[in-house]
């Protein structure tokens, strides 16, 4: 540990520690700009200069580290005379007159640095040229005037997401903030992920979506996670006035350290979808908004004479993007309440299904995300993690400067393939065959193939390779391709790491729900979707089904098919818990209040089970430990 005195008080922090942070940990605010928690310390705008005892010049300190007996002032008034100086520089470079800019009022931190210095004006003549306006992207804005060339944006882009889109280029006094080589930013590698965006110090990147609709002071921030799959996000919802204004990534998050994807992020506030808001009933052939008390007899009318008829009775499937308490009460009102012979999720069929089994017999063999964000190899096989969760994949990206190496195995066309050291393709169906090859190499035997042979070279190398497979390994191969993983896994000492579906895919399969989904004989079928799309497949399913109930937050053609609607909360207006690909149990807080008559998905199931007469228990989480996880829980 080292000591220090910061503003005469003494603080102790372990190695490695800026003087920066330690003075945050006595409370004590430096000005910073060019700093965020979540990057590497930069150490370009000056702000957040100090003083040091002994040393002849003063310091950045979020660059300096922090040393044993080392005394250090952070406001002396020759401090003051410098940040005056850094900031009326800053302003006067670029176009910085702030009513027109979108985050002045509170959000711009170069605006409130400088009320916290008591600036009213800057001295300097402002000097600038016009640069255009970049506004060619989708979701953001990238205005050049506002830019103070922090590179916050290029290093999160870099350091974070692993992307690389965002560079300055060089022109002296005209620094520009560019991507790639200098195209549009809507035409560049731009992932559209929206983390520049978020550590803009300034109104140079600003968020197309929640632009003006609210400074920080104008809305509320409820801590959640986000439900787009099963990485399980870290995220505040930030709403205003009961509506959704932003999402934003939590930098203080264990899973993903403030980035998220572009699903995560905008996708929900791009959902178009027509919302339920009262029950439906089908009468004469068509739907009628009824109340709650009519829709819930009309199921009891229903399925009461159903219960412990067994093969004939219910067939029922539900959204794992549904919470655990929500999966918890569908099981027990279906599974013991009603006896159904067919409790299922959307689940089924997927590679979890398969997985959670093999536990059963092996135990758990997957890893945690942490094991990918420290490897250095790794593999991806049956993924693509340029689409699919794609936070995962941003780990395995952001460590290839590191000189890590990342081999992917896939038969398709991969977005991971042009930054991949080994692309193999085998046929579909073969991968199990690549497999045996690879493990072949690791024993120190021949292969023919001249790129398994570099794959093999590549891997031997590793201390921690990590292998991450996905649902295009196992769904559509006999479950030996994952027996064979596993082998090669301990041959070379690589930690699993399974991803899974959907935000609660984890939770289901340790309910069993994900045995197959067929209707034989079945006199009705309750489908818990959600807010979760519906598929074409599931709709073929159901066609032969004489009855069909959907608890659903949209209208879709499965509501348009069903004799009973009843309207649940959306994934914001919901709490609950979720656990995520590696087993980690995590709550989401609604941030918005749902509209009279719709009910949580927790909620609805409850007042079908009353209206049975079936008696359920809040054993959410007890029940998530019936069965071996692939995974260590917690
Ligand atoms: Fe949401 Fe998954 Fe994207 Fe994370 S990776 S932001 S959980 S969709
Ligand atoms: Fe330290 Fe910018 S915050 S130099």
């Amino acid at each position: 540990m080292i000591k220090l005195t910061i503003d005469n008080q003494t603080v102790e922090v372990p190695e490695g520690t800026t003087v920066l942070e330690a003075a945050e940990k006595l409370n004590i605010r430096i000005p910073k700009l060019c700093h965020h928690p979540a990057i590497k310390p930069y150490g370009s705008c000056r702000l957040c200069v100090v003083e040091v005892e002994g040393f002849r010049t003063i310091q950045a300190s979020c660059t300096l580290p922090a040393g044993n007996g080392m005394v250090v002032r952070t406001d002396t008034p020759a401090l003051q005379e410098s940040r005056h100086f850094v900031l009326s520089m800053l302003f006067s470079e670029r176009n910085h007159f702030c009513p027109f800019c979108q985050v002045s009022g509170g959000d711009c931190e170069l605006q409130n640095a400088a009320y916290d210095e008591g600036m009213t004006h800057w001295p300097i003549q402002p000097q600038w040229s016009n640069f255009p306006v970049d506004t060619s992207h989708p979701y953001y804005v990238l205005d050049n005037n506002r830019c103070i060339l922090c590179r916050r944006c290029v290093r999160a882009c870099g350091e974070l997401v692993g992307n690389f889109t965002l560079a300055i280029e060089e022109r002296g006094s005209s620094n520009l903030l560019i991507a790639d080589v200098g195209v549009p930013l809507g035409e560049s590698t731009c992932i559209q992920c929206g983390t520049c965006v978020q550590v803009c110090p300034t109104g140079a990147l600003i968020d197309r979506t929640s632009a003006y609709h609210g400074l920080g002071q104008n809305v509320a921030y409820t801590s959640s996670i986000c439900v787009g799959c099963s990485v399980g996000c870290n995220i505040n919802v930030v709403t205003r006035d009961n509506r959704l204004v932003r999402i934003e990534g939590d930098f203080g998050g264990a899973v993903n350290g403030g980035v998220l994807c572009e699903h995560g992020r905008y996708y929900p506030m791009t959902d178009q979808r027509e919302r339920l808001t009262q029950p439906l009933l089908k009468k004469n052939g068509k739907l009628e908004p009824a109340s709650w008390d009519e829709a819930l007899t009309a199921i009891a009318d229903r399925v009461k004479p159903l219960v412990g008829k067994g093969a004939h009775s219910v067939v029922a499937i539900a959204s794992t993007r549904l919470p655990a308490e929500a999966l918890s009460i569908f099981k027990q009102l279906f599974g013991e309440g009603i006896g159904s012979r067919v409790v299922t999720s959307v689940e089924e069929g997927l590679p979890t299904a398969r997985s959670a089994e093999l536990a059963q017999t092996v135990g758990a063999f997957e890893a945690k995300l942490e094991a990918l964000k420290t490897s250095d190899a790794v593999i991806t096989i049956g993924v693509d993690l340029s689409r699919n969760h794609q936070v995962a994949g941003f780990f395995a990206k952001r460590i290839r400067p590191q000189g890590v190496p990342l081999i992917v195995i896939d038969p398709n066309e991969n977005g991971f393939d042009p930054i991949a050291d080994v692309a193999l393709k085998p046929e579909a169906g073969k991968d199990a065959d690549t497999i045996g090859w690879l493990l072949a190499a690791a024993k120190g035997e021949a292969v023919s193939d001249q790129k398994i042979g570099e794959a093999a070279q590549l891997i031997k190398k590793a201390q921690k390779p990590v292998i991450v497979y996905g649902k295009g390994l196992i769904a559509f191969n006999e479950p030996i391709v994952l027996q064979k993983l596993i082998e090669y896994a301990r041959a070379i000492g690589a930690s699993l790491i399974g991803v899974k579906g959907e935000a609660n895919s984890f939770v289901a399969s340790q309910y069993q729900l994900d045995r197959p989904f067929a209707l034989n004989g079945q006199q009705a079928a309750y489908v818990a979707i959600g807010d979760d799309y519906v598929t074409e497949r599931l709709l073929q399913r159901l066609e032969k089904a004489p009855f069909i109930i959907a608890q659903a937050s949209y209208a879709s053609k499965l509501t348009a098919l069903a004799d009973v609607v009843l309207p649940v909360t959306i994934w914001a207006e919901q709490s609950g818990h979720y656990v995520n690909l590696e087993g980690r149990v995590q709550q989401a807080h609604a941030a918005l209040v749902a509209a009279e008559g719709v009910r949580s998905n927790a909620e609805a199931l409850q007042a079908v089970a009353e209206s049975l007469g079936v008696k359920t228990m809040d054993n959410w989480k007890d029940a998530l430990f019936q069965r071996k996880p692939v995974v260590e829980i917690g």
